[in-house]
């Protein structure tokens, strides 16, 4: 039997709607770099992924302007969602990976990846019967709020966890519940939602998600080691 390979796929077939920029977040510069190209190189760096795939829009006209990286392939085949954009992907990578192998599902607005961080992933799950995903811990004091906008209650923090990327579990299994489940924001819920309980791996702060026109800043500071 051969050994699972790691794969990455990397959705950056969104608009970028809540930042409102004047190219689609993915695009936004930070660091001298785009946030796209800085994941493109992080999963480049690393030994132990295979291949990289990147997942944009058949309309998109900025991917072409970025340079070519190594063990990277674009695919034109986004939708209308995220969750049928990592699906197509799957579908289009089904021709070089097997179905064990490894897909490391991260989002392209998290530009604050690091080797260190895919490794770390790679070596909780890598014995895993479902796969897993980076997270943090729930720090702050959570509330529900009323219609209006007030504190209904406390919700207790114990054992809450704050979903990141990347998302690793078996290729086939991965497309399997993905299409078998409704509307989803990511990998874990689609296994959640058919009984099974993906692996939960400490993330890192610095792997937040950009989604507001603030959020740049501090991704620039985590990326030039100054946050
Ligand atoms: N994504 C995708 N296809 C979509 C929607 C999102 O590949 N139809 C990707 C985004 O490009 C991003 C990741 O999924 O890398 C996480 O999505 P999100 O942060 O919501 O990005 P956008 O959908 O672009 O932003 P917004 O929701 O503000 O429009
Ligand atoms: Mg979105």
């Amino acid at each position: 039997m051969t050994q699972p390979r790691y794969f990455a796929l990397v959705p950056a077939a969104g608009v970028g709607a809540r930042m409102g920029g004047a190219v689609p977040k993915q695009y936004g510069q930070i660091a001298g770099k785009s946030l796209l190209q800085h994941v493109m190189e992080t999963f480049a760096a690393t030994p132990e992924i295979e291949h990289c795939y990147v997942v944009v829009s058949p309309e998109d006209s900025f991917i072409a302007t970025l340079p070519a990286i190594p063990r990277t392939t674009i695919l034109l085949c986004g939708g209308a969602t995220r969750q049928v954009s990592v699906t197509n992907g799957l579908g289009a990578m089904a021709t070089e990976v097997k179905p064990d192998d490894w897909v490391l599902v991260h989002d392209a607005a998290r530009p604050g990846l690091t080797v260190e961080l895919i490794v770390r992933l790679i070596t909780a799950v890598a014995a895993d019967p479902v796969g897993g995903l980076l997270a943090l811990p729930v720090a702050d004091t959570l509330k529900r709020s009323s219609e209006q906008g007030r504190a209904l209650e406390t919700v207790p923090r114990e054992r809450l966890w704050a979903a990141q990327t990347p998302q690793m579990f078996r290729h086939a299994a991965l497309l399997d519940a993905l299409l078998k489940a409704d509307a989803v924001t990511d990998e874990a819920s689609a296994f959640e939602a058919l009984g099974l309980q993906p692996r939960l791996v400490e993330g890192s702060p610095r792997n937040f998600k950009v989604t507001l026109p603030e959020d740049m800043l501090l991704a620039e500071r985590y990326l030039k080691g100054s946050a």
